[in-house]
């Protein structure tokens, strides 16, 4: 039996994690969490590819593409999460289970993180538990996806 595929995106200004606000973000940089879902996507029988982009084009761009190579899909949109109804619409052309991952508890920041634009499409959406929550989420997928 072939390895189910799974898709990790991650949105704008995630590529300087690490940097960037480590009391907030913390202080893992994206290579190594890439890393670390590739590692247990072995242990889970997943194999796990990762993508960041900037540009909400790129990202539209991928996941479009993702229906037709992935069986799941795990996204953290970042900024994009409150304002892409681009993303949104994209996600909606995904027939596949679709994790929302935030870093941060978006509910306990400032009120215009409060609307996610993907929460209500998402199979499930997991945030406030620092980088461990990509993990979770991709445990959560190889669950779904058996
Ligand atoms: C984020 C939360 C967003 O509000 C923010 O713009 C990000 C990261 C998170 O992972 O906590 O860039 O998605």
């Amino acid at each position: 039996m072939s390895s189910k595929k799974v898709l990790v995106i991650h949105g704008p200004n995630l590529n300087m994690l690490g940097k960037r606000e480590p009391g907030i973000y913390g202080k893992t940089g994206l290579n190594d969490i890439n890393k670390d879902l590739l590692r247990l996507g072995k242990k889970l029988g997943l194999v796990v590819d990762s993508f960041q982009s900037n540009h909400e084009g790129a990202i539209v761009d991928k996941i479009q593409e993702a229906s037709q190579k992935y069986e799941g899909l795990i996204i953290n949109p970042a900024a994009y999460t409150h304002t892409s109804i681009a993303i949104r619409d994209a996600l909606l052309l995904f027939k596949a289970p679709v994790i929302e991952v935030h870093l941060s508890n978006i509910y306990k920041r400032e009120p215009f993180r409060h609307k996610s634009m993907v929460a209500d499409i998402a199979t499930a959406t997991l945030g406030g538990f620092g980088h461990y929550g990509y993990y979770m989420a991709l445990e959560a997928m190889a669950r779904m996806l058996k």
